[in-house]
């Protein structure tokens, strides 16, 4: 049945073929913004994985819903702050090849800066979870059973990432804790029966993990009582060197993929699945960003069709050289959206006053495939009442040296 790989069971644990960092625990030159929006973490260094996250505000909602920023902290002393606004992974703390913790993740020190209109006016969902439907969904309409849906327009004719008010605009309610893997925040939303169009009330619930092995994991599970099409992703921007490098062409990519899906000026799938093969989207060798991507119009922003779709398998690895960090994709989605910050224009200024021009970081989204819903080759995205969407993706940090 079309969506077996979400309904198995979820991989206990990942290995990661990368080595992980040996960081020491001197964390307290960190680059980030984030402790001083979270003054219970300035005695988080060196925290065991068994404490709980620590909360903070992060601000106010523009209708003035008070925002909380959690900080999950891991043994080594890697950080992950999560707003419950949009459950947006707001900075990721990962050590160099020196030991040293900095920052990797575009985003905000304030839940201001996702809310104002410079930021809606561009929309590049730093860091958000993406719901209902991740990437686009062509002129928004879709036939399920024989029922015609219309959901909403906001990206050249066609819905993207959910529609006007995606889950990334939402609040979402938070509980920390912490399983045998590390802290946990588990967030849940209830999408209502109609929400942006969508049919049937979806139970969404998703839990971030920062595990002991360097990890960042999310763990992706919803439940609906109509049939409904559900995709759901992190557009995370990651920039290993930020800070240090404006932009992320000199980072190297392999992508595990043979395929990608062929776009149209919309950037709505055709429907082929083109080779990659003697093309700039071959990256199934390491490949730096920048060294093709002039070929590519716009630069990436595609789905690469991943040679395994189904139980834990990579859908990416990363190596930044001046830093020597590297980070693994896992996921058991059967695609990818490599997407290289193209629409950044530098009207955005983020944490410690970097601003965001073209290419300053990059997202890989797992996923199904765009589109899906209209595309019936593809890997069905339609979730049914009595299953239970389930996905898993996680980020892996290391080093190189
Ligand atoms: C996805 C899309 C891009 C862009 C970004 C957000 O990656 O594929 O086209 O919309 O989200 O800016």
């Amino acid at each position: 049945m079309p969506i077996s790989p979400r309904l198995g069971l979820l991989a206990a644990s990942l290995s990661s073929t990368l080595l992980l960092a040996a960081c020491n625990s001197s964390t307290t030159s960190q680059e980030t913004t984030a402790t001083t929006t979270a003054p219970a973490d300035s005695a988080a260094t060196g925290t065991s994985a068994s404490a709980m996250p620590t909360s903070a505000s992060f601000g106010k909602a523009t209708d003035g819903t008070e925002v909380q920023l959690f900080t999950l902290t891991n043994a080594a002393g890697l950080k992950a702050t999560i707003s419950t606004y949009g459950g947006t992974l707001t900075s990721l703390l990962v050590p160099d090849k020196d030991g040293k913790l900095s920052d990797v993740i575009l985003g905000f020190d304030n839940v201001s800066g996702y809310v104002s209109p410079e930021f809606k006016k561009s929309n590049p969902y730093f860091g958000a979870l993406i719901g209902r439907y991740g990437n686009r969904i062509a002129k928004g309409k879709f036939t399920i059973d024989g029922n015609a849906y219309q959901v909403g327009i906001n990206n050249n004719g066609n819905s993207l990432h959910g529609g006007n008010v995606g889950f990334n605009q939402k609040i979402w309610a938070a509980k920390p804790g912490t399983s045998a893997d590390g802290q946990t925040l588990t967030l849940t939303y209830l999408s209502k029966d109609g929400e942006e169009g969508y049919p049937g009330n979806l139970t969404v619930t998703v839990v971030y993990t920062l595990t002991a092995a360097n990890a960042l994991k999310i763990d992706y599970t919803a439940t609906t009582d109509k049939a409904t099409p559900v995709n759901l992703t992190n557009h995370a921007y990651f920039n290993l060197a930020l800070g240090q490098s404006k932009d992320v062409l000199a980072h190297q990519v392999t992508i595990p993929a043979d395929r990608y899906t062929v776009v149209d000026a919309t950037l709505i799938p055709t429907g082929e699945l083109k080779a990659v093969k003697g093309t700039p989207f071959d990256f199934t060798t390491p490949h730096a960003i920048g060294e093709r991507i002039a070929q590519v119009p716009g630069g990436y922003d595609h789905n690469w069709v991943l040679n395994q779709a189904t139980g834990q398998h990579s859908a990416a690895t990363v190596y930044e050289p001046t830093t020597g960090r590297t980070m693994e994709v896992t996921t058991d989605e059967p695609g990818v959206q490599f997407y290289t910050g193209n629409f950044l224009d530098g009207s955005l200024k983020g944490k410690n006053g970097v601003v965001y021009g073209k290419h300053a970081g990059f997202c890989l989204e797992t996923q199904h495939f765009p589109d899906s819903p209209n595309q019936p080759k593809f890997p069905s995205t339609i979730l049914k009442p009595g299953q239970t969407y389930r996905t898993t993706t996680s980020y892996t940090f290391g080093v190189r040296k």
